[in-house]
């Protein structure tokens, strides 16, 4: 039997995914892992750079994992792990570390956004681009389901693999993003991309009440043919044809538009609202998944550092 190809991806547990999130990325990982060895990350590493607070860190880890089993990752199929229990990130990332130039990572779009807003950097940030190399091509991944917006980190990764075999000989593969151009920037409320930070999310597990409020609050505008706003998102959820006769039908009646788009989005949500529920009575159960997991990415991570460690020399 032919091996299967990789996939690797992951989140950072600073909040609750958004619809941005699972359309953007998360929905991917689920129909990929069906034909790859797919491994799913934790980046709690990652997060690091934006959350200092222990206890937050570790309940939206709890919830992140919880995320993950309730979209419909099996984790009898799929490698879901916490990346600070790899210690072999971290490794890999101060060796690629000694490789990048700084000028290199000064052109990285995440720099480049916090220095045009004076903002003060920390060196984690700094190098989050070589980290995320690290998460990538420790598993000799094949694909990257992500984001428009990362697609600069999984580039990182491929130049990072490059000068890393230029310099030490063959050692890794060169990695591809899988981005989805329907949906690689899922918008906000607002229309701009939906991100926490913007505060124009639709969380994926919101309540009733909560997807109401928030759809109620998309920002509309009566000068084009149709709620741009609204229509972006509901296309989601609907084929172009479904919409098509609905806005026709609809035309002008914004409040009812967005009414059809709450429902749609209940419908969609509700069965994964529910297993969330369920597991989420078994704690334990979460944190076993996630060392057995953590155990299983630790096995295949060690076999590609104990080689980066013969070519660089840091064996004996
Ligand atoms: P993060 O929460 O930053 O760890 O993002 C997790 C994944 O969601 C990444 O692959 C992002 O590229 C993706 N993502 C985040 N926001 C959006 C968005 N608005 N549209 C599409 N993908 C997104
Ligand atoms: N940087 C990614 C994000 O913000 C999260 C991430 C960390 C990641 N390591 C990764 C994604 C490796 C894909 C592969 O969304």
């Amino acid at each position: 039997m032919a091996l299967r190809k990789i996939m690797l991806s992951g989140v950072k547990p600073t909040g609750r995914p958004h619809l941005g999130n699972y359309f953007g990325a998360m929905r991917q990982f689920v129909k990929l892992a069906e034909e790859h060895e797919a491994f799913v990350m934790i980046a709690d590493l990652h997060a690091l750079t934006t959350l200092h607070n222990a206890a937050e860190l570790k309940q939206n880890t709890l919830d992140l994992a919880l995320d993950y089993l309730a979209i419909g990752l099996d984790p009898a199929k799929v490698t879901i792990f916490k990346q600070s229990e790899v210690p072999a990130h971290a490794e890999l990332a101060w060796i690629f570390n000694t490789l990048v130039t700084v000028p290199y990572l000064q052109r990285a779009h995440a720099y480049k956004d916090a220095e045009a807003k004076g903002k003060e950097l920390d060196a984690g940030t700094f190098t989050y681009p070589v980290l995320m190399a690290a998460d990538i091509l420790l598993y000799s991944t094949d694909i990257v389901p992500v984001g428009r917006d990362q697609k600069q980190h999984v580039e990182y990764a491929r130049d990072i693999a490059e000068k890393f075999n230029h310099t030490y000989g063959e050692t890794f593969k060169l990695p591809n993003p899988l981005i989805l151009s329907d949906v690689e920037t899922v918008p906000g409320i607002d229309g701009q991309k939906m991100s926490k930070s913007y505060n124009n999310i639709i969380p994926l597990f919101a309540s009733d009440e909560e997807i109401t409020k928030a759809v109620m609050a998309i920002v509309t505008d009566s000068s084009g043919e149709r709620p741009e706003n609204v229509y972006q998102i509901h296309k989601l959820f609907k084929s172009a044809g479904e919409l098509a006769s609905l806005y026709e039908d609809k035309k002008g009646k914004y409040k009812e538009l967005k009414e059809a788009l709450i429902d749609d989005i209940k419908t969609f949500t509700k069965p994964l609202r529910e297993r969330r529920e369920e597991l989420a009575k078994n704690p334990e159960e979460i944190i076993k998944i996630l060392q057995a997991g953590s155990a299983k990415a630790r096995e295949s991570a060690t076999i590609k550092l104990t080689e980066v460690k013969q070519k660089v020399g840091l064996d004996l």
